[in-house]
């Protein structure tokens, strides 16, 4: 009982805006239990043996018949990010230009740093990435091998890129021989708004390599993505796969395709569309109560809210001060090369709408405290 109540208070107490994952209601913990009871009674054998790096194949038919794409096209992997990994390994070699958003995931940057890549910047509008800038550039004698793009409810920023904009990169893809490499997570939690074809579907020239991920739908914690590109890309992928881990979980796998095959997926994604659509009302709005300096645009799905500070305000500042009122949220510079000192990212995914409402007056409160002292 008295636990309960201590951790209660604990979860009240620290509010996490920090963490790009959906909170624990919001997960389908009924249906999941029976997608894995069913998935081990319907194929035990393909279920608990290793399998190939291909993926399992009913999951492998799922997603190709959701993209209209050969089986021989997909791979899936233990997340997305391992998807991710995989490209990058077999694409990008050191000196390489790669073509990034500003702001972007901050893994990605990680990897690509990693890799020895030389990253090409460009800045993040409203509707998606600049592309007359990434055209500048290129008319410049920027010669990227791969451009990569979160075309929905982007991370950080939230934004989407707009269907002038996709056809406008698949345009100067073809033109200048880069692929672009479309990282997909979020496409299905629009709760607002009309739905963009993705690059892949609009893809005649294999110039798109696609990937997903099962994280937002159906839960993190079970590791499933995949990456859709044309067949030779794919195969030689797989190869890098089969030497990295001979086969991905084939549990995990086998639940997804189960989940996916009986529709429980479309339920679960419901739940979240639902939930996030409250939490993002919840964050503008205790933004425009608390912060009226805030500048953000509002998302139209998705897990993220980018606030810009007025010019000058300290970040890192706010950041070390919300963490002493008991709330995290990610700083602007960690997804930047350089810039981003007065700008943050605010996840609302995992929070419900009164802690979000609670964790904005106390950055607002670190706010005005620092505002004061530098006054
Ligand atoms: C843009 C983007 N790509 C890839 C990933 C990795 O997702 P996962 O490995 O959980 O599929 C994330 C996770 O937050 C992301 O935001």
């Amino acid at each position: 009982m008295l636990a309960g109540i201590v951790s209660r208070v604990a979860e009240y107490t620290n509010i996490s805006l920090a963490r790009g994952a959906p909170s624990l209601d919001i997960i389908a913990v009924d249906d999941l239990s029976a997608a894995a009871r069913s998935a081990f009674e319907r194929d035990p054998a393909g279920t608990f043996a290793y399998g190939t790096s291909a993926g399992y194949p009913h999951l492998l038919e799922w997603i190709a018949a959701k993209h209209e794409v050969e089986p021989a096209r997909v791979i899936a992997t233990n997340g997305s990010m391992q998807a991710d990994a995989f490209l990058f390994q077999w694409l990008v070699e050191p000196g390489d230009l790669v073509v990034v958003e500003a702001p972007t995931y901050d893994r990605t940057l990680l990897s690509l740093r990693e890799l020895g890549a030389d990253i090409l910047a460009i800045p993040l509008e409203a509707d998606g990435i600049d592309v007359d800038a990434l055209e500048v550039a290129l008319g410049e004698g920027a010669r990227p091998k791969l451009a990569h793009i979160i075309p929905n409810f982007q991370n950080p920023a939230g934004c989407t890129l707009s269907l002038e904009k996709r056809q406008k990169l698949l345009a100067l893809a073809r033109e200048h021989g880069f692929t672009i490499f479309e990282d997909d997570p979020y496409v299905e939690l629009r709760f607002e708004g009309e739905s963009l074809p993705t690059m892949l579907s609009m893809d005649s020239a294999d110039t798109v390599v696609y990937a997903s991920s099962f994280s937002k739908t159906v839960c993190p914690g079970i590791r499933v993505g995949y990456l859709v590109g044309p067949g030779d890309l794919i195969g030689g992928i797989r190869k890098v796969a089969t030497n990295t881990y001979i086969s991905p979980n084939m549990v995990a796998q086998s639940i997804v395709a189960e989940f996916c095959h009986s529709g429980a997926i479309e339920r679960s994604i419901e739940t979240v569309k639902a939930a996030l659509r409250e939490r993002r009302d919840a964050t503008a709005e205790a933004l425009e109560r608390h912060i009226p300096d805030a500048r953000f645009v509002s998302p139209q799905g998705g897990y993220f809210l980018w606030v810009d500070l007025p010019e000058g305000s300290d970040v890192a500042a706010l950041e070390t001060a919300s963490q002493e009122r008991g709330v995290v949220f990610v700083k602007g510079t960690d997804f930047l090369i350089e810039g981003g000192e007065s700008s943050l990212r605010i996840a609302y995914s995992g929070v419900p709408p009164d802690q979000i409402e609670e964790g904005i007056a106390r950055v607002a409160d670190a706010y005005r405290e620092l505002a004061g002292a530098a006054a």
